[in-house]
């Protein structure tokens, strides 16, 4: 009887409380039982994908899933999957092509949109024979294989007049933007500290590692941008460390281990710890310190259930194994917001000036690894973008 007295009056006679923010899928939720129209009076927009592979296929899921986007066109190399893909996806109004026919997409006027999925080496072509047809992209990073290619793109984009959109799919994750928004907040004060560790999982395979343009270009930029999204600032120093412990990626002349230091002009340091393989999961950890306190973005657990036998402590499920599994709600709304700016109805969350930042970043840290050196980062008037 103790408790008694704290007996509230029944919940249906209070006010509703609202669902909290945080809780991004139960309030789209909200706005799908209420078929709030907003986004639905848009003219379907018409898509094309260019490769299926390990990203193509997270994207194919992604454009199945939207009701605002119809896929027109796959184009893809390997000719024998086109079967199964059309059967296990129900494409039955896709059109399929090869490399080599991928004019026609670029000729169809129906087609609103490309997105980049093929290897790195095939984005830079891909992406200014779509943008001089006049069609929005969606690119998988990087834009290019190189800085200066991505310069080539952007200016190809701005003269044309269409979206160019990179996709840096971690900045749609809910946690990792939800610890920017903290830190942009100043939850911590300035920030003297921000770390990431990347390492990933499972191991790509060394025939993807061939063509993937080096651990900097393919992996680094994840962490350089989540970093500078962060802060909205740029370094103007770096150093990196590098080994290869896998013999076969030393023989291809990359590496798998990797750290870089990095330091802003407002006086916060930044820590990258970058693996190429993780036999535990793929783990992904943002922590941002400062005299205020500490905002960290934890690794996920694909479920909550703890299990305790004998006497050998409590047992979880292991973190997510993959980036296709720990960014899924990611990709989607990366995509979403895709469709929004091609609509005109949102600004590109992802700049062409943060992009070509980060390539720079990325490209001083290869130098500092093979050079050992400390390099200093110059940036011209105009080259970085306003915070945001
Ligand atoms: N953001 C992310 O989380 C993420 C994750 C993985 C890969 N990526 C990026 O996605 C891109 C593809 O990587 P992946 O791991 O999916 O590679 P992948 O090798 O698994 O798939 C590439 C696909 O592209 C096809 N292809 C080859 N040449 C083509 C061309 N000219 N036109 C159309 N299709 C072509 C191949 O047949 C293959 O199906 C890379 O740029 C990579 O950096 C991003």
């Amino acid at each position: 009887m103790a408790t008694a007295k704290f007996k509230e009056t029944s919940p249906y006679v209070k006010p509703k409380p609202s669902p909290p923010e945080e809780d991004y899928l139960y309030n789209k939720y909200l706005e799908d039982i209420a078929l709030k129209t907003d986004s639905r009076n848009d003219p379907i927009l018409k898509l094309a994908l260019f490769g299926v592979g390990r990203a193509g296929t997270i994207h194919l899921m992604s454009i199945i899933s939207n009701a605002r986007v119809e896929l027109l066109y796959i184009v893809d190399d390997v000719e024998s999957n086109w079967q199964n893909m059309r059967k296990y996806w129900h494409l039955k109004n896709v059109t399929f092509l090869n490399g080599e026919q991928s004019d026609k997409v670029f000729k169809d006027p129906n087609v609103d949109a490309i997105v980049v999925a093929s290897p790195t080496y095939t984005h830079e072509d891909i992406v200014i024979k779509a943008l001089k047809a006049k069609k929005a992209v969606f690119c998988e990073k990087p834009i290019a294989e190189n800085r200066s290619d991505t310069v080539k793109c952007y200016e190809m984009a701005e003269k044309i007049g269409k979206p160019l959109f990179c996709a840096f799919n971690r900045r749609f994750d809910p946690s990792y933007s939800e610890v920017r928004d903290r830190v942009r907040r100043g939850e911590v004060g300035h920030v003297h500290m921000i770390k990431t560790v990347s390492r990933d999982s499972p191991l790509p395979t060394i025939e993807y590692l061939k063509l993937s343009g080096g651990i900097f270009h393919d992996c680094l930029v994840h962490d350089i941008d989540m970093i500078t999204w962060v802060l909205g600032e740029y370094p103007d120093k770096i150093s990196a460390l590098v080994d290869a412990n896998i013999p076969e990626i030393k023989a291809i002349g990359d590496f798998d281990t990797v750290a870089v230091t990095l330091h802003f002009p407002s006086g916060t340091i930044g820590m990258i710890d970058l693996s190429r393989n993780s036999t535990y999961g793929y783990d992904q950890r943002l922590e941002v310190f400062g005299p205020r306190g500490v905002v960290q973005a934890e690794n996920e657990q694909p479920n909550s259930v703890r299990r305790q036998y004998d006497l050998q402590g409590s047992v979880t499920a292991p973190i997510w194994y993959s980036f296709a599994s720990r960014f899924m709600n990611g990709y989607r709304r990366e995509f979403d917001h895709f469709v929004d700016v091609v609509h005109g109805k949102a600004k590109s969350l992802v700049r062409s000036k943060e992009i070509l930042a980060v390539s720079k970043i990325a490209t001083a840290c290869e130098e500092s690894a093979r050079t050992g050196k400390i390099m200093d980062l110059n940036w011209a008037k105009g080259e970085l973008p306003d915070v945001q």
